[in-house]
């Protein structure tokens, strides 16, 4: 890293996460927890002016070639510091045609560029790529519930992350092959992993600490003169790469093309690689499903097609914890309580509530196989692979 971007790193990682700190505990304090406007003025001030010397000596600094590492954690700073300009309301797209941040807006569209992803902090940021230091991990404030948030959110990807590596290797041996069980194994305990990381937030998480002093710096902001939303633990390959080759969703499917495609630059470019690559192959229900008339008894067949089985289960299981109990407890019922003119922009992904939320209930009716008219869910052909085991 150049001495610049190591000075803007050390700024994130002490006076930023101090000043956002300060400001996270006065408002928190206040009778309307969710009022930032004319609140800590002198603080915000301070944030702001102190950022944008970094950014200036950044921009005026170049590219310096330093190689990705260097890149993304200038593209995770800058973006850090947008985005809590954002939570502060010192800037905000709905009132505003460009960004009125034009320095920190180059350099976020001039990095992210280069390294092809979108000009902003992504989850890749605050997590699998948040590098700590001295126990450290970068954050926006030092609140013990965000730190929370960070730290099971990034359990929760790596274990993904680790069922999806079982699987790709699944493919490479073929659905039919003695040694998959090894695999399905890994991705079973993965799987399970992702069910106690959620159930830990589901019960440590402060619920107002989270929906007040957290989710915030998840909203969309302007760069430049496009607004960008906000990151969502789900900005990374591995949950699609578990979904389109256990097959509950399809790359051919419209509303799950359009997801994928939406998310490609949030993600890093190794991820977005093993996206592409994953979209070429066949999913294990579809080769197990051209198996079973003609192999069905076999004892290999019925070993890993259980196996498989067993894999979605546990998937629908997290999809449906995530929705129906981690969206709900610390997103839709807060939500509920607030005034509507405090409910604008309160999504990392900009539709009002409902609409997320109905959009979230899809993706989880998908990973759970269910039987619903009006998506295309893989209900019968789970059923057709269970009645070939019966
Ligand atoms: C307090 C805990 C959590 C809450 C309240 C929460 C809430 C949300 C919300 C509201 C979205 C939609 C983003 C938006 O557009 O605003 C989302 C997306 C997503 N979240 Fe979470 N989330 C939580 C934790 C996690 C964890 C631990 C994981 C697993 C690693 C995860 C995985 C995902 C994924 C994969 C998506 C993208 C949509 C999808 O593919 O299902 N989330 N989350």
């Amino acid at each position: 890293m150049s001495t610049r971007a190591e000075a803007f790193d050390h700024w994130i990682r002490t006076g930023f996460v101090e000043l956002n700190t300060e400001l996270e505990n006065l408002y928190f304090a206040q009778k309307d927890r969710a009022q930032a406007i004319g609140v800590g003025d002198a603080l915000k001030a301070t944030l702001r002016d102190e950022g944008h010397v970094h950014v200036v000596a950044l921009l005026a600094e170049g590219n310096t070639g330093d190689g990705f590492d260097s890149g993304f954690a200038v593209l995770g700073n800058v973006g850090m510091y947008l985005a809590a300009l954002r939570r502060h309301e010192l800037t905000n797209p709905a009132r505003e045609e460009r960004s009125p941040f034009p320095e920190a807006s180059s350099l976020a569209l001039h990095v992210g560029a280069s390294l092809g992803m979108a000009p902003r902090f992504s989850t890749g940021h605050l997590s699998t790529h948040n590098l700590a230091r001295a126990g450290v991990r970068k954050s926006f404030t030092s609140l013990a519930d965000e730190f929370l948030f960070i730290d099971e959110n990034t359990r929760g990807i790596l274990s993904l992350q680790t069922a999806a590596d079982a699987l790709t290797r699944v493919i490479h041996l073929g659905v039919s092959s003695p040694v998959a069980d090894v695999l399905f194994t890994t991705a079973k305990q993965s799987l399970e992993e992702v069910l106690l990381s959620n159930r830990r937030l589901f019960d440590q998480l402060d619920i107002a600490r989270f929906f007040f002093c957290v989710r915030p710096y998840y909203k969309p902001y302007r760069v430049g003169r496009q607004e960008y939303r906000g990151a969502n633990a789900g900005d990374f390959s591995g949950i699609n790469e578990i979904d389109l080759l256990l097959g509950l969703c399809r790359a051919n499917d419209p509303y799950y093309a359009q997801l994928l495609v939406d998310k490609m630059l949030f993600m890093l470019p190794q991820d977005q690689a093993r996206l592409r690559e994953c979209m070429t192959h066949t999913s294990l229900l579809d080769e197990l499903l051209a198996l079973a008339p003609e192999h069905a008894q076999q004892p290999w067949f019925r070993k890993n097609a259980r196996a498989y089985l067993e894999l979605c289960d546990l998937f629908g299981q997290t999809a449906a914890q995530h929705h129906d109990a981690l969206v709900k407890r610390f997103i839709e019922e807060p939500a509920a309580h607030l005034e509507p003119d405090k409910l604008e922009g309160i999504t990392a992904s900009g539709p009002p509530l409902p609409v997320l939320l109905r959009a979230l209930e899809t993706l989880r009716d998908m990973r759970l196989a269910a039987n619903r008219s009006g998506i295309a869910t893989r209900y019968s052909d789970l059923a057709r692979l269970r009645q070939a085991l019966a």
